[in-house]
């Protein structure tokens, strides 16, 4: 029933489910409600997202909403094989296990597509591909996907574009909801966090380079410069590069920031940002982590090539012995270092994230049907309704307009 590493770890993950829970405020409100109502009564979910804690209260809660869920990871290292253990003792299919190579992972895609879902979460994109591809006949039943993060979006906006698209697919982390917090603020720190504890360095007086200014790169590089670091964005979008510089940023190319940085974070969704020619140039003890969800944005194919030896530091950083005697240090194999040293974001940020996803998933159930394939935005009333939650949650009212403001606002000549 379910692939998991070892089922007696569950009394540590049902440990971590329950903190995360009482920290879930908006997605405690909305299960209560979905356990009445049921929307998704009968309904096979497919799930392939970072499988810890939080998601694991997300899962369970569409369990309680009638759904039969399938659940797997969408990265080795992010994958709690512990809460694994948890979740499969209430009988949920669970296939996952952490650290598990290529083509084990890609079972566990399979077999959660198995089960002809109605629905599926997606978290980058690769159940989505698997269904395009290998998967083909496990998509007949399918009201729609929902896609959690910037990378599964740009992918299925290439594959929309290409005419490819066979389903229509809810762009989760285009909420305002989701990307304002979750990419921004939850990036920042829980990055910051993985490679504090992971190398017990000091980041004052440092010089820290963010490749990426997007939602996630702010946050990260907003984080760098509270704990006192000399920061420098890469950038290949000329506003965002001036928005960077107006956010007292230093802003220049790779190439010109190589020599300068004692950490790098990628953070683009793009590939090849820190190659061969970067490495280098760089200094003696540099520190280079991605979290950006895939791992290509550090090159470590040219990294391995250039260095003479390779070995661990510490747990989660690789040592690379240059030629020249230079050590340049990979975090967590360069796959995205918030998850994989790390706890991932806070759970009131995965709250926010979550209920959104909860509530565009039983929107595709209702709806999903009836819609072509293609891209669609959250629609407004989930943004309207999870911000509702969560003000409520942190006790913060707001004013609200008088009739008279309400027509001179919107109704102004
Ligand atoms: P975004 O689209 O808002 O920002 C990406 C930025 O990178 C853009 O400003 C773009 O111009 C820039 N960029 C692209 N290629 C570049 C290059 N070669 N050099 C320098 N800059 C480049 O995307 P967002 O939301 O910031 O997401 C970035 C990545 O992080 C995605 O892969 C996303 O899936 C992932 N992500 C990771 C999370 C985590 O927990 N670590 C959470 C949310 C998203």
């Amino acid at each position: 029933m379910s692939t998991i590493r070892d089922p007696s770890l569950a009394p540590s993950g049902r440990k971590k489910i329950r903190w995360a829970y009482a920290y879930m405020p908006a997605l405690r409100e909305i299960g209560k409600e979905f356990a009445q109502t049921r929307p998704l009564e009968g309904l096979r979910v497919a799930m392939s997202i970072h499988l810890e804690a939080k998601t694991a209260n997300m899962a369970l809660m569409l369990k309680k909403s009638g759904a039969e869920v399938f659940i797997t990871g969408c990265n080795p290292l992010s994958t709690q094989d512990d809460v694994c253990a948890a979740l499969a003792e209430t009988g949920m299919a669970v296939h996952a296990a952490h650290g598990c190579g290529p083509e084990e992972y890609e079972a566990h895609l399979s077999s959660v597509l198995a089960c002809n879902p109605h629905l599926v979460l997606d978290d980058g994109g690769d159940l989505t591909e698997l269904l395009h591809g290998k998967c083909t006949q496990n998509g007949g039943n399918l009201r729609g996907i929902t896609e959690e993060t910037t990378t599964g979006v740009l992918r299925l906006r290439n594959r929309a574009a290409r005419k490819e698209l066979r389903f229509p697919a809810m762009a989760v982390n285009d909420a305002e909801m989701k990307h304002l917090f979750d990419n921004r603020y939850g990036t920042g720190q829980s990055t910051w966090d993985a490679i504090l504890h992971t190398t017990n360095l000091q980041i004052c007086g440092k010089c820290v380079v963010v490749a990426g200014y997007g939602w996630c790169g702010r946050g990260v590089a907003m984080r760098a410069k509270g704990l006192g670091a000399d920061v420098i964005v890469t950038e290949i979008n000329p506003v965002k590069a001036i928005e960077a510089v107006c956010d007292g940023m230093r802003v220049m190319t790779m190439d010109q920031a190589a020599p300068l940085g004692d950490f790098f974070i990628t953070v683009t969704g793009c590939k090849d940002v820190i190659v061969a020619r970067h490495f280098e140039r760089m200094k003696d003890g540099a520190v280079l982590c991605n979290t950006g969800h895939f791992d290509v944005e550090v090159n470590i194919k040219e990294l391995a090539a250039l260095s003479a030896e390779r070995f661990e530091q510490r747990k989660n950083i690789a040592g690379y012995r240059m030629a020249d005697g230079r050590v340049l240090n990979l975090l967590a194999e360069g796959r995205l270092v918030n998850l994989a040293a790390g706890n991932g974001h806070p759970v009131e940020i995965m709250d926010m994230s979550f209920a959104v996803q909860a509530l565009a998933l039983r929107h595709m159930a209702v709806n999903g049907s009836g819609m072509e394939p293609g891209v669609y935005q959250v629609p407004e009333e989930i943004d309207a309704a999870v911000s509702g939650y969560k003000l409520r949650a942190i006790g913060v009212d707001i004013d609200t307009l008088t009739p008279e403001q309400k027509a001179y606002y919107y109704n102004h000549p």
